[in-house]
């Protein structure tokens, strides 16, 4: 910047230097003029001033003082001069004795001075212009003799009498004259150079004294004076004067009028002035002493020179008007440079302009060099992201379906243990009957109690996975809970007392509340059951029962062998076992009791705790609501069974679901359709093509078949289903009698999705179906969690649904443009604007805006589903809206429900929280 400062600094430095036409210094002339009263001395000053129009490139200023014939002004004119800082002072002294003193001092100063027409007594000056008096006076003289013809009397009318002039024409006159012996001057009177003061004393002269034939008058405005004198008094002297001006009223006119009758040329030598003073100025050589020429003007040469003037006057007339024109073209020039002036600063200032915009245009397009460089970083760390998450995504789904498998397989082996023992209790307890040898029937007691222990721990298990799949629904009782626990406590008397251990409890009489009989029961079964087995004997164990800040709190306290304290964290974990001597002593740990009732506790809404001290025993305390937010109709006034545990096909039919069976053999055809019938509807096929056609045309929700079949094998079938995007969502589980790992790996590379054996399993089947069809709705839901959309992309126009997928992948590409419109996604779906409209609006039966708010708040629900660790605002605007109070309104009324609330439903229940 300080660099082109500089550069225009430079240029109209250069500018202003070139418009520039007066270089140097100013000249500053003062002219002291001894009087401006008559014409002669006029004519000089206006002899300067044009002298002066010749140097215009000198920048020179005239300042003219004129002193009135006073001496004493003209002094003080001088010294006004001088103080000004005049470089040059040109004067015409009043009288030559007055002024000198003055001059010299000037001219000893050091500043230049140059005396013009009349001189000072000293030789201190510069220079000195004027024509040479003596020779005019003589001239004069040589006229008289002449008019005369040597004979006459002469009456001399002088100038003033101090200035040289006045002197030296006497002088010149007398040397003539006085040499002649007829001619005598009879009287000299002192005109002063002044026309008035001359005609005052020739009036009065004449009117007396007549007696002279010439007069020598030493300017013509005397002369001019005693003319008309004499006229008046018709007196016919010869009358010569000095001066010769060539104007009207002038001693060349007077000449001619025949006022007088000759007159000796004197010149003012203004002009010549002006040259010497420049010549002195600018240091060039000069004369000190110029004589300026004079000459005889009668009425031999008055006309030729009247007429030669007024040639002069036209010439000079013409040198004026040019002059003039000269001044208005240099106006004209000077505003033009002016102007040219403007017009370079102009330019500079419009390359500097363009010159920063172009600075700031190259510093713009480095910025966003920079800036696209990072955004591609951006994108690219954002594809990482989006990679990562999806691939932890797919982690999670997998580890989830493991989870679910491995299970799914424990509930199932648990099934198939209760069972058994109950196959194995009831005829223990017949045997039991039977038997009367003790040492027999101790150890079938041992068997016994060993058996019923084995059914609690299968019965805990399946009652986890109820809870796991929020299949134990809580009944709620609305009761005295004291009387409830108070019975609870009898039965364990009879237990504490085969202990000698003192059963204490300290509840009143009534307190009520509404709980679940079921969970209330187990939970305090569990807790005595624990206390007695873990207290020494003669121990003492206190329940209590209080209500509490609208909960009801119970304490089972025992003085049992306690736990260790860095046991206790983990007591509620299934399995636990502790590692005590005291505990595994009697070959029993906490097992599944404790876990089990902490969860059945957390689904009552409640909270256990446990504070222990080895040696001096343990507490336990359950807190409940002691009242639930539910309606009446939905607490119970009397004791309900405990639902049972066991998974119930029967109350889960689904005849909205579709299975198609893909199997030849007819027989296990029927056995198929006979089981799933119940549960499903059912479409059947008989071989693998046949198969894949229905699929096609029906769309089942679910495939289930054979491997081995003619036409076309299960496994072909299922690359087929899986390769058409109408069909690969749909679950297959592939259906065979070979039992080999191979056939198993080589279904799931196919894409099978679920492999199982023949002779196969009831139960096993009907939960692999259930399983998957649940799995796929949630999948479903994840992935397109607005019903909507959902119903959309199964259209069962492929077309449609591929316009609908395009449209929204492009519409989640762009979810940070917060104005994306309809206009942006004609481009990007090479669509024109107008057509976009129509297909939107024919597919969807929305306006393109309300689609693309609809396809945000889709993702949206995707994105909450997917991430519960962002918050409303970060799901907002990741969705696409700056204004996340707006963006909640937009969801409750698309869902129903606020986002924070789908969030944290979801989270608690791991299901998408609606449903069509
Ligand atoms: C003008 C004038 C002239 C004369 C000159 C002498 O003032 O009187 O007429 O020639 O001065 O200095």
């Amino acid at each position: 910047m300080k660099r082109y400062l500089l550069i225009i600094l430079i240029l109209l430095t250069g500018c202003i230097k070139n418009m520039d036409r007066n270089p140097g210094k100013k000249m500053v002339i003062g002219f002291s003029q001894c009087t401006m009263i008559d014409e002669w001395r006029k004519a000089m000053v206006e002899d300067m001033k044009r002298e002066i129009t010749f140097y215009r490139d000198l920048n020179i200023e005239l300042i003219v003082k004129d002193a009135g014939d006073d001496n004493d002004k003209q002094i003080a004119d001088i010294n006004e001069l001088v103080s000004k800082g005049i470089d040059l002072l040109i004067v015409s002294p009043n009288e030559a004795e007055p002024l000198t003193p003055t001059v010299e001092r000037v001219f000893s100063g050091g500043i230049p001075v140059i005396v013009v027409d009349r001189k000072i007594n000293s030789t201190k000056y510069t220079a000195f212009i004027g024509a040479d008096n003596l020779s005019i006076g003589k001239e004069a003289g040589y006229f008289a003799e002449e008019l005369l013809k040597g004979k006459g009397k002469v009456l001399e009318i002088t100038g003033l009498k101090g200035s040289t002039p006045a002197k030296e024409r006497s002088l010149g006159f007398h040397e003539i004259v006085d040499k002649l012996p007829n001619i005598s001057t009879i009287k000299a009177i002192e005109g002063a150079w002044l026309e008035s003061k001359t005609l005052e004393l020739t009036d009065s002269l004449f009117r007396v004294f007549n007696d002279f034939n010439l007069i020598f008058a030493h300017n013509d405005f005397m002369a001019n004076a005693a003319s008309k004198s004499a006229r008046k008094y018709n007196l016919k002297p010869y009358i010569i004067g000095v001066d010769g001006m060539n104007t009207p009223t002038g001693g060349v006119s007077m000449v001619i009028n025949g006022f007088i009758d000759g007159t000796v040329f004197y010149p003012s030598g203004g002009d010549k002035a002006i040259q010497l003073t420049i010549q002195i100025l600018t240091g060039k050589p000069y004369e000190k002493n110029i004589d300026l020429s004079t000459y005889r003007i009668d009425n031999t040469n008055a006309r030729t020179l009247w007429l030669q003037g007024q040639q002069l006057n036209d010439q000079q007339d013409k040198i004026d008007k040019q002059s003039d024109q000269l001044n208005i073209m240099s106006d004209i020039l000077q505003k033009r440079r002016t102007l040219l002036l403007l017009t370079y600063t102009t330019i500079i200032l419009l390359i500097l302009i363009v010159s920063l915009i172009l600075r700031s245009w190259k510093h713009k397009n480095k910025m966003n060099k920079i800036l696209d460089e990072k955004n591609k970083t951006i994108i690219k760390q954002n594809e990482i992201i989006t990679k990562q998450r999806d691939d932890s995504l797919d982690l999670l789904i997998v580890a989830e379906e493991a989870r679910e498998n491995k299970l799914r397989l424990f509930t199932d082996l648990s099934h198939e243990l209760r069972t058994v023992v109950t196959l194995i209790i009831n005829p223990i307890r017949d045997i039991l009957n039977l038997v009367n040898d003790e040492s027999v029937r101790k150890k079938i007691l041992v068997l016994q109690r060993s058996t019923e222990r084995l059914a609690r721990l299968t019965d805990g298990i399946l009652k986890f996975r109820s809870i796991e799949n929020n299949k134990y629904h809580l009944t709620f009782f609305s009761g005295n809970i004291a009387q409830f626990i108070t019975n609870i406590i009898e039965t364990f008397h009879e237990q504490a007392d085969k202990k000698d251990i003192r059963l204490n409890s300290e509840i009143e009489n009534e307190i009520y509340a509404e709980f679940d009989l079921g969970v209330i029961e187990k939970v305090m079964y569990n807790l005595l059951s624990n206390a007695i087995k873990f207290s020494n004997r003669s121990g003492v164990i206190t329940v209590s029962l209080k209500s509490e800040n609208s909960k009801i709190v119970i304490t089972v306290k025992d003085s049992g062998i306690g736990i260790p304290k860095n046991e206790l964290p983990f007591i509620f974990n299934r399995f636990y076992k502790i590692n005590n001597q005291k505990y595994t002593s009697e070959n029993e740990n906490i097992g599944l009791g404790l876990a089990l009732s902490k969860e059945l506790i957390q689904l009552h809404g409640g909270k256990i705790a446990v504070e222990s001290t080895e040696n001096r025993g343990t507490s336990f305390t359950i807190s409940i609501p002691q009242f639930h937010n539910k309606p009446d109709s939905e607490i119970n006034n009397k004791t309900n069974q405990i639902t049972d545990f066991s998974i119930d096909f029967s109350g889960k039919t689904d005849k909205s679901k579709t299975i198609l069976v893909v199997e030849d053999n007819t027989d296990l055809l029927l056995v198929i359709t006979d089981i799933l019938g119940k549960y499903y509807n059912i479409i059947s096929a008989n071989n693998g093509k046949e198969g894949l056609d229905i699929a096609i045309r029906k769309l089942p929700d679910l495939i289930l078949s054979d491997i081995l079949m003619p036409v076309m094998d299960g496994m072909k079938m299922c690359i087929k289903i899986k390769e058409n995007p109408l069909t690969y969502h749909m679950p297959v589980i592939l259906l065979t009698a070979i039992d080999s790992e191979e056939n198993m790996i080589k279904g799931f590379d196919i894409g099978a999705d679920a492999y199982i054996t023949k002779p196969f399993n009831e139960y096993l089947l009907l939960s692999n179906i259930k399983s998957l069809l649940e799995s796929r709705e949630k999948m479903q839901q994840f992935f397109c969690p607005s019903p909507y959309f959902r119903e959309l992309l199964q259209t069962k126009d492929m077309a449609e649904g591929a316009f609908i997928k395009d449209c929204l992948n492009h519409i989640y590409e762009n979810l940070v443009n917060e104005n994306y419109t309809l206009e942006n996604l004609s481009k990007n779906m090479n669509m024109s604007r107008s057509s976009l409209y129509r297909k939107i609006l024919e597919v969807t039966k929305l306006r393109p805006v309300d689609f693309i708010k609809k396809a945000k708040l889709n993702y949206a629900a995707k994105l909450i589903l997917s991430n519960d660790t962002w918050n409303i605002n970060e799901i907002s605007w990741r969705s696409g809206f700056s204004d996340a109070k707006y963006f909640s309104k937009c969801f409750y009324h698309e869902f129903g429900i606020n986002p924070s609330q789908f969030s944290k439903d979801y989270l608690k229940t791991k299901s998408v929280p609606f449903n069509n």
